[in-house]
């Protein structure tokens, strides 16, 4: 039985990939519009592998998706699909609510038509899962307790706004019609694939270029950091284990501050590629202007997928970050080809022949 992913090029989609062929290995239909922030580069080891079925499309495309739900009778749809920098979303929310909103919606209208036909049993098995944010709950001050799944809708940024409908529209269609549903709403994500306009990826590779660290403002910002194979690994248990209807937080127990990231992440380059200067990479750090409508806080109470579900993430924070600083200076192609483009040609020339 194979599933569906929607959004499988970009850095989480393409890790849950990954992450699913290893683990469970049943056939995954990748659906990815190949959007600037796909890249095919990410799933090279399953180039010849026929448990990787890509398709390149968009999730506004009605048609396209009712087509691929008959071909492939997947037994569930694992919805990642969306844009999701928040910078990009402030100089052009539009595409954020397409996508995000209206690609939901198509997708969760296709799910229904293909759902309402499945024999008893197969219905039954079915399931739609939405990945989603912590970033709909809004900002937290300091001393505010962490985010729980019955935290009141705050989103402050159009990225966060456009999420936040797309949770209500899957919501909906349970209550509605009945579909069988499960959100996760994740914090901050890092790791190997990770796109770097955000800020880990972004700090490892100008660091290694030479050039500025920008940190907004006051660089107070707190995040909670989780690695992206634990968010892998959490799906994965929602899926065979959630409740229907249900919604799940996923968080690293990992708040820190934007600045303590950046130092974080420069003492360990330090560490793995000195520069001959013997000079620490923290001088490249540079404040820069705010980002409008900052969120100050974000933190995750991530006791009920603990508690009903038996997940914890695996790593630590120090294990994960020392292994995302490696895997980047492991993969100097993949950094490579990212800044400068070339992974778009990625499809060109793997696929020539
Ligand atoms: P990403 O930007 O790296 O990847 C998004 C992928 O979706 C890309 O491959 C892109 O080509 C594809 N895509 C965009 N528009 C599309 C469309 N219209 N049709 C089909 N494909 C389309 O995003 P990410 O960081 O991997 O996030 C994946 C999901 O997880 C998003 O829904 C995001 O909201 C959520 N999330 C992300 C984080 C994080 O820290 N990155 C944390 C929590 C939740
Ligand atoms: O919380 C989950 C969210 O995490 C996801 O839903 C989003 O898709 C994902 O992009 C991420 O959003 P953030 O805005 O938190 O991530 P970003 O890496 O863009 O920024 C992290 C923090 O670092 C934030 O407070 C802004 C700050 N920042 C970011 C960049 C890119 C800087 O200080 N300098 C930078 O150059």
């Amino acid at each position: 039985m194979s599933i569906l992913v929607t959004g499988g090029a970009g850095f989480i989609g393409s890790n849950f990939v990954l992450d699913w062929i290893a683990h469970v290995g049943t056939p995954v239909v990748n659906l990815d519009k190949l959007t600037y922030a796909g890249n095919l580069e990410n799933l090279a080891n399953l180039h010849d592998d026929p448990r990787h079925i890509f398709v390149r499309g968009d999730i506004c495309d009605r048609a396209l998706i009712d087509d691929l739900l008959q071909r492939h009778k997947p037994r569930a749809i694992i919805h990642f699909a969306a844009e999701s920098h928040v910078d990009r979303s402030i100089h052009g929310p539009g595409e954020f609510v397409r996508t995000n909103v209206e690609g939901t919606f198509t997708l969760l209208e296709a799910a229904r038509a293909f759902w309402s036909s499945l024999p008893t049993e197969e219905k039954d098995n079915f399931r739609f899962l939405h990945v989603s944010t912590d970033e709909v709950y809004g900002s937290l001050g300091p001393t505010d307790a962490p985010f729980t799944e019955s935290h009141p809708y705050e989103p402050n940024s159009p990225y966060s706004a456009s999420k936040a409908a797309s949770d209500h529209l899957v919501r909906a269609w349970h209550h509605t019609y009945g579909l069988p549903v499960l959100t996760t709403n994740c914090s901050n994500n890092y790791g190997p694939y990770h796109f770097p306009e955000k800020l880990i990826p972004l700090t490892i590779v100008n660091a290694l270029a030479g050039k500025p660290l920008p940190v907004y403002g006051d660089g107070q910002q707190v995040r909670d950091w989780l690695y992206v194979k634990d968010h892998c690994s959490a799906i994965r248990r929602v899926l065979e284990a959630g409740k229907l209807g249900e919604t799940y937080n996923v968080g690293g127990w990992n708040e820190k501050p934007n600045l303590d990231i950046v130092h974080t992440v420069c003492t360990l380059v330090d560490e793995l590629r000195p520069k001959p200067d013997g000079t620490s990479y923290s001088t490249q750090i540079t404040h820069v202007s705010d980002r409008p409508g900052h969120d100050r806080r974000y933190a995750i109470d991530a006791r009920k997928i603990e508690r009903e579900l038996g997940w914890r993430p695996a790593e630590t924070f120090q294990s994960g970050i020392r292994k995302t600083v490696q895997w980047h200076l492991d993969n100097p192609d993949w950094v490579a080809n990212v800044q400068s483009g070339n992974y778009k040609d990625w499809v060109a020339r793997q696929y020539a022949q």
